[in-house]
């Protein structure tokens, strides 16, 4: 199993730039299915889960052409609509293909989706099954299969009963073709949406209010492709400030929207690390002393869950006493336990709270990544630490972050990839 092996502490400088944001290169690759037409993506990040996104389009009639970070889908010839057990077990952005077969072909085929550990019961789906039936879907269960039927969707009123950011997204691009009106209530709000909201319209479709608790989608007949630009991948951006932050280095990080992380950039100014920001640039300016600050986790604008782990590590290095309540998902701070085994100070509460005392010396150790944001933690985590770190089950860093230690060596991070 291949390694991450990092020799701390490090002192990060220079720039690094930010990729397209994998969660929505993970929406508008299905998203293509209810276009039947060519669409250009470009900024598009070179990620696995991408890679096997794309071939699922292939698998199901779709042509794709993809040259560095950009690729071209066509659409118009997709002839099936059953997602493959092995293809779709293996990543939870499968489920996204769900609704806009539905919408396209009136019937869809598919297993449970699978991916992280993180969230109750294996990543459920009931919110998307839900809303697919409010718009009038029937659902059968064959052999661990789920089979969705739809002659023609119908336009209903469907209010989220937890806050779902990929059912959000699925209900919003399904309810596009669908006869009639929806309204989506206790809608997320992530920039994702927006942007993807965006192009759907500029391509013919009718969604109002994205990026705001309720949504209403006027059913088209049909949404033509066009050009998609990915925007800045907002997670990415937060992990390397939180990277800077903890290493107590001055860092320019570039292609970036700093607009998208002002929670964070809040909390930084509240714990004393000192910063500059233009419109698509940040740099951290190095920060000796870093207070503490109790988080808890919310959807967008909120603290986000995927930023839960780099900055529990952060809370390591202030001078006192933080409390980091994980409110999104279970099983989220499986990674805490490593991190005191390094030397962190931290209390567990409960399964979703827990108490980190600092500042504290990490010492190095041999950790395994449980997920992927937990895996830039540990990066982080063994940048602060003396002595050489080894983090296996790398392919769950990979999964989220491009080409990580080729971009980390180039702002001076010794971290090598063994075989
Ligand atoms: C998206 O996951 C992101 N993934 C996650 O990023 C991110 O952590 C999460 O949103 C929250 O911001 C993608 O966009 C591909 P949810 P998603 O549905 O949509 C429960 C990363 O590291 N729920 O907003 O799957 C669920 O269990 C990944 O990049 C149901 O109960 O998350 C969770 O507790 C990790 N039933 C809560 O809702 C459902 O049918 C929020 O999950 C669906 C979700």
């Amino acid at each position: 199993m291949s390694q991450f092996i990092i020799n701390g502490p490090a002192k990060l400088s220079g720039e690094i730039p930010v990729n397209g944001a994998k969660n929505l290169a993970l929406k508008i690759i299905p998203a293509s299915i209810i276009l039947a037409d060519e669409i250009t993506i470009t900024n598009l990040p070179d990620i696995e889960d991408i890679d096997r996104a794309l071939s699922l389009l292939e698998i199901l009639g779709g042509k794709t052409e993809k040259r560095g970070s950009r690729v071209k889908i066509d659409t118009r010839n997709l002839n099936k609509n059953e997602l493959p057990k092995d293809i779709a077990n293996k990543f939870r952005a499968s489920i996204m293909f769900v609704g806009p077969l539905l919408a396209r072909f009136g019937e869809v085929k598919f297993p449970h989706p699978g991916g992280c550990v993180i969230g109750a019961g294996g990543r459920p789906i009931d919110i998307f099954v839900e809303g697919f039936k409010k718009l009038g879907a029937e659902l059968k269960i064959q052999n661990d299969h789920y089979i969705l039927k739809a002659k023609k969707l119908r336009g209903n009123t469907y209010f989220f009963p937890n806050v779902s950011v990929t059912a959000t997204e699925s209900l919003m691009m399904t309810a596009t073709l669908a006869s009639g009106t929806t309204t989506l209530k206790n809608c997320a709000m992530e920039p994702e949406i927006t942007e993807l909201a965006q192009y759907l319209n500029e391509n013919g479709a009718d969604i109002q209010g994205a990026g705001t608790p309720t949504m209403t989608i006027k059913g088209v007949d049909n949404v033509s492709g066009g050009k998609f630009h990915i925007i800045p991948d907002r997670i990415e951006t937060g992990s390397f400030a939180i990277m800077a932050a903890a290493t107590g280095s001055e860092l320019t990080i570039t292609d970036c929207r700093p607009d998208h992380i002002q929670i964070l950039l809040t909390i930084f100014e509240k714990i004393g690390i000192k910063y500059q920001r233009g419109r698509d640039w940040l740099k951290i300016k190095r920060s000796p002393k870093i207070q503490p600050y109790s988080i808890k986790t919310h959807e967008y604008p909120g603290f986000p869950t995927d930023l839960q782990p780099p900055y529990t590590v952060l809370m390591t290095q202030a001078q006192g006493t933080s409390i980091i309540h994980e409110t999104i998902y279970d099983r989220r701070l499986f990674y805490v336990d490593m991190l005191s085994q390094m030397g962190a100070d931290t209390i567990m509460c409960d399964p979703h709270r827990v108490v980190v005392n600092g500042p504290t010396k990490l010492y190095n150790k041999k950790l395994t990544s449980p997920d992927l944001r937990a895996g830039i933690a540990l990066i982080i985590a063994s940048l602060v630490a003396e002595g050489e770190t080894q983090i296996g089950n790398i392919y769950q860093i990979d999964r989220g972050y491009e080409k990580i230690d080729k971009r980390l060596r180039k702002i001076g991070v010794n971290i090598n990839r063994s075989k």
